[in-house]
């Protein structure tokens, strides 16, 4: 099998992306701003419909109040049932990237092209136990994969270590034949996992609990980014 042989990843590819789901909604704009000065680059946005997955979040009067407090890209990962109905809105409240679930949709490839039809970047997620294979058609046309390492639905679970063999195996078919898309990992990362993840393909690292849970969101931010890029520096 094609294997990455890399003597090291590059640092400027990592990215972290704090998950406001753990954050002080009451003080949304300050949480979001401590984040970014501890290095958070991209903020990532938890939608939930209490369908799809068992809570229920916001909606795209929070996306339209964030766009209004960063200008950082606003990352909106839909866990819901019919995604089309709502991709034109998140759009118009000023989302930048829109993921959406494989397990959600039955026409990918229709509702991927109606994300890019809005101007945003599109991405793909895939629940822990959805394998890497049933992306395969989709992958040429995806900006983004999005590998869920906990079960979708709450932040502060324990990270499923079988999503290192996910990212691996998505970076090696990116390498193997010639693919652009950037892998972002969700879940359970924090100062024990973020190494793994990295080493194991991750560029964009969601991390809700471990930047918000409790402290101070700057500092943890800015741990868990010097973790991840001193991780990208050693052999793999
Ligand atoms: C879970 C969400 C995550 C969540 C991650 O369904 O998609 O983005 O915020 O939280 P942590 O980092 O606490 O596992
Ligand atoms: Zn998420």
């Amino acid at each position: 099998m094609f294997r990455l042989t890399l003597d090291s990843l590059d640092p400027d590819l990592i990215e972290l992306a704090p998950s406001i789901l753990s954050a002080d909604f009451a003080h949304l704009a300050d949480q979001v701003e401590q984040a970014v000065a501890g290095g958070g680059s991209v903020i990532h946005v938890d939608i939930m419909d209490g369908h799809f997955v068992p809570n229920l979040t916001i909606g795209p009067p929070v996306v339209k109040s964030l766009r209004r407090a960063t200008r950082l890209p606003l990352d909106c990962h839909l866990m819901i049932e019919n995604p089309d109905q709502f991709i034109a809105d998140f759009a118009d409240a000023g989302a930048d990237w829109i993921s959406v679930h494989q397990e959600a949709c039955c026409h990918l490839n229709r509702t991927l092209h109606l994300i890019k039809n809005h101007n945003c970047v599109a991405g793909v997620v895939i629940n822990p136990a959805t394998p890497v294979e049933s992306l395969s058609e989709v992958l040429d046309i995806v900006d983004y994969v999005l590998v869920m390492s906990v079960n979708p639905g709450f932040g502060g679970q324990k990270f499923i270590p079988a999503a290192l063999h996910k990212l691996r195996q998505l970076a090696e078919m990116r390498s193997h034949r010639g693919y652009k898309f950037r892998l972002e990992v969700d879940g359970g990362i924090g100062m024990d996992t973020v190494a793994d993840v990295v080493r194991a393909g991750a560029e964009i690292l969601v991390a809700g609990n471990a930047v918000f849970g409790k402290g101070d969101p700057k500092a943890n931010a800015s741990a868990l980014l010097d973790a991840a890029k001193s991780a990208s520096l050693q052999k793999v």
